[in-house]
């Protein structure tokens, strides 16, 4: 077990995922389209590895293009991160995100099962949730949506559940992440959003670089502590150590693996503000306002099934993850 392609390797958890995986001795190949991520991640990743990597500017839904990768470089293992991810753009462009997420994934399937290559680790996410369960969530429970985006995530679990019944020999593991934010800790490699950041970490590092004048807090009056909404931040390089940990996990263990990656624990809006403050040493203006649509009060895991499968766990807090954002945002205001 060696060599890993990385699809969407360039994006913000890949490029951290690679990172990681070189650092665990894996050769690792990248592929992806640069429809929401530079090149320049690349240089960024060499620069922190000082290993090289082959990259491939591919979109995931060209077979040639993927069969090609398959036939220069004897593949191991997919980590399966390409994919479109804004939640309100996939509810005004339904088609582009079923087109893109769904069909580029049986792309990667049939190309992977075409070569024999019978291991995927794929990055679904807690959106799987849905509204309707209790927290803290847990795998065996039931999956559903409440936008085009996280249909693509639950549609492709249950392609992956059954293409490992039909090939016995495959393992596919979905991670469901939860809000994954920070950055690598040198400053190199972080969060690089297009316009105006829809997230929360994000939007709060463009308020303290003084981009945006007040982070605006969706809802005071959700029945949580403090009022605002409560989810569980996770840093991405704990995250990119997870996937390490699947991989490893997923090589002895055929069939179909949902896991939470997450830290089990919830922070408010209000919180990540606080430490944000902290990190910064800058006072962040927050303005209350309606509660955005489709936001549920509380998210966050249960974090048992990950310590038992695969013996990982996060290791990095709040305040870290906050440092590490503040200063990849300040080495690169203008992103990478
Ligand atoms: P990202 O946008 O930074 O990375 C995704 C990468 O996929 C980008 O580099 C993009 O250029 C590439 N891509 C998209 N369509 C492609 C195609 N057709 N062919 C080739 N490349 C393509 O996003 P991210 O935050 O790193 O997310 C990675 C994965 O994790 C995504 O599948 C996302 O849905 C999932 N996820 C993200 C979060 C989060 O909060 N960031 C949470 C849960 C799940
Ligand atoms: C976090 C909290 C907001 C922005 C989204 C996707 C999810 C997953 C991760 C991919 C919430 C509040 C936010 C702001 C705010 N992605 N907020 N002001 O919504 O938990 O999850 O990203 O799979 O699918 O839905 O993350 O960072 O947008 O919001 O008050 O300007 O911050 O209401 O409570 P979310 P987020």
């Amino acid at each position: 077990m060696g060599k890993i392609l990385v699809t969407g390797g360039t994006g913000f958890i890949g490029s951290h995922t690679c990172v990681a995986l070189i650092n665990a001795g894996y050769q690792v190949v990248v592929m992806d389209n640069l429809c929401n991520s530079k090149v320049e991640a690349i240089a960024r990743i060499e620069m922190i590895t000082g290993k090289h990597l082959r990259f491939y500017r591919t979109d995931m839904r060209d077979k040639n293009g993927i069969r090609q990768i398959f036939e220069d470089n004897k593949i191991d293992a997919v980590i399966h991160f390409a994919g479109l991810k804004a939640v309100g753009e996939s509810v005004e462009k339904p088609l582009e995100y079923y087109e893109n997420n769904i069909s580029g994934t049986l792309t990667v399937l049939e190309v992977m099962r075409e070569f024999q290559c019978s291991i995927l680790i794929f990055s679904s996410s807690a959106t799987v949730y849905g509204s309707h369960n209790v927290v803290p969530y847990q795998e065996d429970m039931s999956t559903s949506a409440t936008n085009p985006y996280g249909y693509t995530k639950v549609m492709i679990e249950q392609i992956l559940r059954d293409v490992c019944l039909a090939q016995p020999k495959c393992s596919a593991v979905a991670l469901r992440y939860f809000n994954p934010i920070g950055a690598h800790e040198s400053g190199l490699l972080g969060e690089n959003p297009n316009g105006i950041p829809n997230n929360l970490v994000p939007y709060v590092a463009q308020v303290a670089m003084g981009k945006l004048d007040c982070v605006r807090v969706f809802g005071n009056d959700y029945g949580t502590p403090d009022g605002t909404g409560v989810r569980d931040y996770i840093h991405v390089m704990d995250l990119a150590v997870g996937h390490v940990a699947a991989l490893a996990y997923a090589v002895n263990h055929p069939g179909f693996e949902a896991i939470n990656l997450g830290t089990g624990k919830g922070s408010s809006v209000l919180d990540v503000v606080h430490a944000y403050e902290k990190a910064c040493g800058k006072k962040i203006p927050v303005k209350f306002v309606d509660r955005r649509a489709g936001d549920i009060a509380t998210s966050y895991a249960d974090v048992t099934k990950a310590k038992e499968l695969l013996g990982w766990e996060t290791v990095y807090d709040l305040e870290k993850m906050c440092a590490d954002s503040w200063k990849f945002t300040l080495q690169n205001p203008n992103g990478l």
